[in-house]
């Protein structure tokens, strides 16, 4: 497989997902290792779409624990039920924030940081053991676009750690 990565600027946010997914997948493809494929998940968002922020926090015990990532220096753990990312893992759901500010409880690991969205990794008994991280410098960057390819690039990364 090719190391090179192929997404267009001046094509839509879909079209983009659209040409980065089957990359994803070539890149991922026949490497079981956990760390490699998560760094270059985050690698390849980071690079396609040049967010501010993307990694992964890992289910460790009662805590999420940052893993691979692309980005300024990060909290490394989180609690069930705080944060953004803690939300999401404790309502089992994507979690969608327009304006951090807003947001009860958001943990500012970088205050340039406006706009987030965390989509859970569930395994085959449908626990979350990771979730997806991704921070914006704008405000209301993410929508259900997002979300529904993000779910995708979740799905290629296997169910377990
Ligand atoms: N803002 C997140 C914490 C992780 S950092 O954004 C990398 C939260 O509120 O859970």
């Amino acid at each position: 497989m090719s190391e090179s990565l192929i997404v267009n600027n001046d094509i839509s946010k879909e079209e983009k997902y659209k040409q980065l997914l089957p990359q994803l997948r070539a890149l991922l493809e026949g490497e079981n290792d956990v760390v490699a494929n998560y760094a270059n998940t985050a690698a390849a968002l980071k690079q396609a779409f040049g967010f501010f922020w993307v990694g992964f926090y890992i289910v460790k015990q009662d805590q999420l624990v940052l893993g691979p990532f692309q980005g300024t220096i990060a909290c490394t753990r989180i609690n069930h039920g705080k944060g953004v990312c803690g939300t999401a893992w404790k309502e089992q759901r994507i979690v969608i924030v327009e304006d951090v500010e807003q947001f009860p409880g958001h943990i500012a690991c970088d205050a340039n940081s406006r706009s987030e969205i965390v989509v859970p990794l569930f395994d085959d008994r449908k626990e979350i053991f990771a979730i997806l991280d991704i921070d914006s410098d704008q405000l209301s960057h993410f929508d259900q676009t997002d979300a529904f390819y993000l779910q995708q690039v979740t799905q290629i990364l296997g169910n377990k750690i």
